[in-house]
């Protein structure tokens, strides 16, 4: 897997001078069935989150409110993106170290994810991460 694998998805709107709506559905909108929905929420200011890869999961990060920065890493090649809208999710593919920071006051971080929680999936160590990366296992 590599960074290009890693995309933003733009997701359907429906604008409405009462609120705007928007909407996910698993294997049509993200490419995965989704499995687990969490959130990041009461972020203090200067905390960073992440700093952890995954061996098989796959996920959609969409900034529910306020904004943060969630840079990748696939061992060869780094990107920053910066989220701030909410009808934009960043769909990260496995093998990705990840890392959030900069997140504003306020801001919620939901991820939805394709597996439920697992620690066995995490890579938590990134010289293993890159030495899986380089030596080719998955
Ligand atoms: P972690 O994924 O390390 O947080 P982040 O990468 O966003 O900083 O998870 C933090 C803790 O929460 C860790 O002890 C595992 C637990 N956790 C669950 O129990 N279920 C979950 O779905 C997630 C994402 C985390």
């Amino acid at each position: 897997m590599a960074l290009s694998d890693c995309r933003l998805i733009d997701l359907p709107r429906i604008q409405d001078p009462r609120g705007n709506l928007t909407f996910i559905e698993g294997s049509r909108h993200v490419p995965f069935d989704i499995r687990r929905v969490y959130y990041l929420y009461d972020v203090p200011g200067g905390s960073e989150r992440g700093a952890h890869g995954h061996r098989e999961l796959q996920q959609l990060v969409v900034a529910m409110s306020g904004a943060f920065d969630i840079h990748l890493d696939d061992g060869r090649e780094k990107k920053v993106f910066h989220m701030n809208r909410s009808y934009f999710g960043l769909y990260i593919s496995p093998m990705i170290w990840r890392e959030l920071t900069n997140f504003s006051s306020g801001a919620v971080c939901m991820v939805l994810a394709s597996d439920y929680y697992k620690e066995t999936d995490y890579y938590r160590d990134y010289s293993e991460f890159m030495r899986d990366v380089h030596g080719g296992s998955k």
